[in-house]
């Protein structure tokens, strides 16, 4: 995941159906739905960066709690596409509310910005304006990852009490891929530092960022992936373009009275919290970069305290991070660990498992009940990176709280 940045650019993609069918868990007497989505396609050459974002696409209908949502990047054969060859450098579901019949553009290509009427929904998490407010998120870890939430926590969608009349809730999917074919440092490039990319001449001039307009200290981070930028390529590599396409799919529940919220945080390590007598003020990065430290220390730790207004109960947590990392962790207020996720890294060449990339972080299911953050409780959030030069990297903990546990049958 990088900086999102809300509302530049408009699009709606169609989405195709490809498939529905239902099951029932063992262990409940729901009945889980489920259904695989194909976004729009879209096109990337070789060496070359897509930022795209598709409004309105496909996603369940109605009131219903969201159990899961899978994402995968497949390629016009329906094939998942490896890291090596398209890097997902992240990709994030928001939700927004929009009044009934304003009419949006359905190119993923289209950049013109939306004529207003649409209201972006942040998380429940700290950071600032439009830094991480999505709903699903996650990068190259993606296939690795488990979103699933368990019995009977589900993520509460569509509930006409909350929302405005005359308005409807839809769904954007961003996503941020590089083409690594063909370049001439992948693990470099991977990591959207500025030296590798052909920046147009006028960049450090024209380049605003959230924090600003960038400066020349700007080395590495999203504002040098944009739409059609291009790594640095072996002399004379030739390769087709290619149409790819996000397949996702989602499972979930119709919400009746057995199903129980929850709230969705997304807190990072960059978050600079501060007061300014009346209202905590955050402000977040979320990218950073880690300079190899040359006394004998072996990791980089980044970390951040959090005054959480509300508590409850921890349902699921996990770590969004990039390539490095070693752990991340939530710490409550008294220091007890309340999730530390780790990293998988690949061994192989097929997609999920390349070699040397971040394919997975593990995902804390704590015992119920057994973890709870109080209203007002202080958090810690931190990332360990090993102690290397690594320009672009996050450190996010994503996990979702609840009011409430499950009533013994
Ligand atoms: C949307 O358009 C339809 C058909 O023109 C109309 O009947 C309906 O009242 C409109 N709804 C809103 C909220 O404007
Ligand atoms: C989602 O798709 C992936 C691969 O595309 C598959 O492995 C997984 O079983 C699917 N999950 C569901 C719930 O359909
Ligand atoms: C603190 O910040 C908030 C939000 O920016 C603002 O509304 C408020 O007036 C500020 N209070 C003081 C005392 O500066
Ligand atoms: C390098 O590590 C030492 C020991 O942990 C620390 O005191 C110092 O601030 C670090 N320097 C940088 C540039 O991060
Ligand atoms: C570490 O040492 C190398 C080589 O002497 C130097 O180029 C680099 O700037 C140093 N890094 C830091 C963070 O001081
Ligand atoms: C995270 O990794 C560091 C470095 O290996 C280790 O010292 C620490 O114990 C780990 N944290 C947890 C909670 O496992």
């Amino acid at each position: 995941m990088g900086l999102i940045s809300i509302s530049f650019i408009f699009s709606l993609s169609m989405l195709v159906m490809l498939s529905s069918t239902t099951y029932s868990q063992p262990q409940s007497p729901k009945v889980i739905q489920s259904t695989t989505y194909l976004s729009k396609e879209f096109e990337v050459g070789h060496g070359e960066v897509a930022d795209k974002k598709m409004y309105n696409i496909e996603f369940p209908m109605g009131h219903v709690g969201i159990k899961s949502i899978y994402v995968d990047l497949v390629d016009e054969h329906g094939n998942s596409v490896p890291l090596h060859e398209t890097y997902i450098h992240h990709w994030y579901i928001l939700k927004y509310i929009i009044k009934k019949n304003m009419s949006v553009s359905q190119d993923p290509n289209d950049h013109t910005k939306p004529s207003g009427d649409l209201i972006y929904k942040r998380n429940d998490g700290t950071c600032n304006k439009g830094i991480l407010p999505h709903q699903w998120s996650s990068g190259s870890e993606t296939r690795g990852t488990s979103t699933k939430l368990p019995y009977s926590f589900a993520v509460e969608i569509g509930n006409h009490a909350d929302i405005t009349e005359g308005w409807e809730e839809q769904w954007l999917l961003g996503l941020l891929v590089i083409d690594t074919r063909g370049a001439e440092n992948k693990k470099i490039c991977i990591q959207c530092r500025c030296d590798q990319f052909n920046l147009p001449a006028n960049f450090y001039d024209v380049t605003v960022g959230f924090h600003g307009k960038v400066t020349h200290e700007y080395k590495a981070g999203v504002l040098c992936c944009q739409d059609k930028f291009q790594c640095k390529m072996i002399k004379g590599f030739q390769a087709p373009r290619r149409n790819l396409a996000i397949r996702y799919n989602i499972t979930w529940v119709n919400w009746d009275q057995h199903q129980i919220p929850v709230r969705f945080y997304v807190l990072d390590v960059t978050d600079r919290v501060t007061n300014n007598g009346s209202e905590t003020i955050h402000d977040c990065q979320a990218e950073f970069t880690i300079l190899k430290n040359n006394s004998t220390n072996l990791f980089h730790v980044q970390k951040a305290s959090i005054p959480m207004k509300k508590g409850g109960y921890l349902i699921y947590a996990s770590g969004h991070t990039h390539t490095g990392v070693i752990n991340a962790t939530l710490y409550g207020q008294d220091g007890r660990t309340l999730c530390t996720s780790t990293p998988k890294y690949g061994t192989g060449t097929e997609a999920g498992n390349e070699e040397g990339y971040l394919v997975g972080m593990s995902v804390c299911y704590p015992k119920l009940g057994s973890m709870k953050i109080d209203d007002g409780e202080t958090v810690t959030v931190e990332s360990i990176y090993k102690n290397e030069f690594l320009p672009e990297v996050m450190g996010d903990m994503h996990f979702y709280l609840a009011d409430e546990l499950p009533h013994k049958a």
